[in-house]
């Protein structure tokens, strides 16, 4: 099915042999029917020519910052309010770097930074270029700004050499837009949430007990929600992490607060929660830091399990709740206990005994335990690629 059909789409040309494959998805976008406007490069003019695209794409090219004719007809804000989504096809390195570090010296990079929309980049450059640290960083910081990457692919350039670093083909590059708009149209009345990080529970007013917990999967669960049309609210606890607009993000300390938040945002679709709540609080905080003493004795009492409560509510219940369990052994047996004790409909499981794993990791290897005692196993990759088919696997219960 086309779900590209009446879109508005902003395609930005930058400088670089594959500048012709722009020529071929201007084709695609309009035998879709997508409305198509574009901006040329300084140096994508070196290599199409504002002809061809004026005749392919039936509309202007802009390429001028400063053009008066421009500004009185369209400004560089209008151009991308008027877009329901932003391409840039190819991205070379030093259009890259540009949005990483928030430059606006020509028409592209200034819409880019001025945009309030979906941009994606099929980046098109040397393989050296590409795997060069400094574009590695450039990109990664790309992607906390919410920039969705296509490609490059592995391959022979027209340079010579072989490798990373060569555009996606206009095909991959249609499907992939295509199914951002499927996606939006069938997950976006539906609603997520998702809680993460760890909790603090206050001694005093500046003493905590807290664990390891980084956070960084369940952020990286919202991300992959939220890019997948689903309205998503991340209730987490303190942790250093970025997220992105598009995340109602709820900032809480204490398994109390976290618990409140929560039941401020249901009802809800589905639920993941991902945060390593606090077992026990102190059962009285002292209002005044306490002094130095030989022994201490802490009364803790145990903290509300939000999970818990949530998935036993008879109303308040989402159709999906997602629990997970962090063991360092005897995992299979541990998850299934959770998942029937805490009335979940799913368990993702890990083994954190492992240190590449879990915990402050970047990395994650988890099962998946379902309520008709079916399993999944998602191997060790990065924690945005477990998110990403987690919510796949979310999105095909729902659907
Ligand atoms: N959870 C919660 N509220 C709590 C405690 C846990 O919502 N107060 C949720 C976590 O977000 C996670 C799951 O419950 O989804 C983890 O279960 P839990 O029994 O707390 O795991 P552990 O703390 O590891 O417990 P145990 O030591 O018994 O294994």
């Amino acid at each position: 099915m086309n779900n590209l059909n009446n879109k508005k789409i902003l395609l930005i040309i930058c400088g670089g042999i594959a500048a012709y494959k722009s020529l071929e998805i201007i084709r695609l976008l309009k035998k879709n029917g997508v409305t198509i406007k574009t901006i040329l490069t300084k140096s994508g003019a070196e290599f199409v020519t504002p002809l061809s695209i004026a005749s392919l794409s039936q509309s202007k090219v802009y390429q001028d910052l400063f053009s008066i004719e421009n500004e009185a007809e369209m400004d560089h804000i209008s151009l991308s309010r008027w877009a329901d989504l932003i391409l840039i096809a190819p991205a070379t390195a030093n259009t890259i770097s540009k949005l990483a570090n928030g430059n606006s010296d020509d028409l592209a990079s200034t819409v880019a930074l001025a945009s309030n929309k979906k941009i994606f980049i099929a980046p098109a450059m040397n393989v050296r270029m590409w795997n060069h640290q400094s574009t590695k960083q450039n990109i990664d910081k790309l992607k906390t700004y919410d920039y969705r990457l296509i490609g490059p692919e592995i391959g022979d350039m027209a340079c010579g050499e072989y490798g990373a670093g060569k555009m996606s083909e206009p095909q991959e590059v249609i499907n992939k837009l295509d199914s951002y708009f499927k996606n939006l149209k069938i997950n976006n009345k539906l609603k997520a949430i998702v809680t993460a990080g760890p909790t603090n529970e206050y001694i005093d007013p500046i003493r905590f007990i807290s664990n390891k917990s980084s956070g960084k999967q369940g952020y990286e669960i919202a991300k992959s929600l939220s890019k997948k049309g689903f309205d998503t609210t991340l209730i987490s606890g303190p942790t250093n992490l970025k997220t992105n607009e598009d995340i109602n993000l709820i900032k809480v300390e204490t398994a109390e607060e976290m618990f409140q938040a929560t039941l401020n945002s249901l009802p809800a679709d589905v639920a993941v929660f991902s945060a390593a709540v606090g077992d026990y609080k102190l059962k009285e905080t002292s209002k005044i830091k306490i002094k130095k003493q030989d022994k201490l004795y802490l009364e803790l009492e145990k903290n509300v399990d939000i999970l818990n409560y949530v998935s036993k509510h008879n109303f308040l219940r989402p159709k999906l709740v997602i629990g997970f369990a962090a063991e360092t052994n005897n995992l299979v047996n541990y998850a299934n206990e959770k998942l029937n004790e805490k009335n979940c409909d799913w368990i993702v499981a890990n083994d954190v005994s492992n240190k590449k794993i879990g915990f402050d990791s970047d990395f994650n290897e988890v099962s998946i335990f379902y309520k008709n005692k079916k399993t999944d196993k998602l191997k060790y990759k990065p924690k945005s690629e477990i998110s990403d088919e987690l919510v796949d696997k979310i999105i095909n219960h729902l659907n």
